[in-house]
């Protein structure tokens, strides 16, 4: 009986330990910024309406939710899992009066629900988008466009590609949609 009683006990606490444990992320790009010149770009190459939903996997300090939220006036979210940039973001959003549209989620991207997106903007490593990829495609609703900075997804037709030679700051940025 008290070898039942010390079996149960153990399993809980191995248990306990398991759901305790912190989830890894899978590290999928460093933080580099998309200039802002470039993010407008990405956004009119996305064709991002007024009310759309709108998600950049990575957000980095959040600019691409921003400028979404702002000037395209859509429903934007950000994904990113560092902890400052969370916080950098966030406090923008709320010195522009944009927390009603622009939200920012301190998670993995691998962790989130995308099925509602209009827009996905990613700015990621070429083997990330491989990563990505399936979840994009058993998530995404049909009519759903994906915005690829500078690297695509391989596998993938993009439907228009746009190469900006020059930022203004001397590099060239290659930009593609795809639509589920
Ligand atoms: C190249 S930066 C792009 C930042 C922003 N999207 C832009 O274009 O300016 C990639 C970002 O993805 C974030 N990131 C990488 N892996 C992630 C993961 N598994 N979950 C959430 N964020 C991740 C990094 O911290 C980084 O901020």
């Amino acid at each position: 009986m008290r070898n039942m009683f010390i079996l149960a006990l153990l399993s809980v606490a191995s248990f306990a330990q398991e759901a305790a444990k912190p989830h890894e992320v899978e590290k999928l790009a460093p933080y580099y910024p998309t200039p802002v010149a470039i993010v407008t770009k990405m956004l009119e190459l996305g064709n991002l309406h007024s009310g759309e939903k709108m998600y950049d996997l990575g957000s980095g300090d959040g600019r691409i939710v921003i400028m979404a939220a702002q000037k395209f006036h859509a429903d934007s979210v950000g994904v990113e899992y560092d902890y400052d940039l969370c916080r950098q973001s966030e406090s923008a959003i709320r010195k522009l009066g944009l927390v009603s549209k622009a939200q920012i989620i301190q998670g993995d991207i691998f962790a989130q629900d995308y099925s509602s997106a209009d827009l996905v903007t990613v700015y990621l490593l070429p083997s990330s988008n491989d990563k990505v990829r399936p979840m994009l495609e058993k998530q995404l609703k049909k009519g759903a466009r994906v915005v690829a900075h500078d690297f695509e997804f391989r596998g993938w037709i993009p439907v228009k590609t746009e190469t900006i030679d020059d930022d203004g700051e001397g590099r060239s940025h290659t930009i593609f949609l795809y639509q589920r």
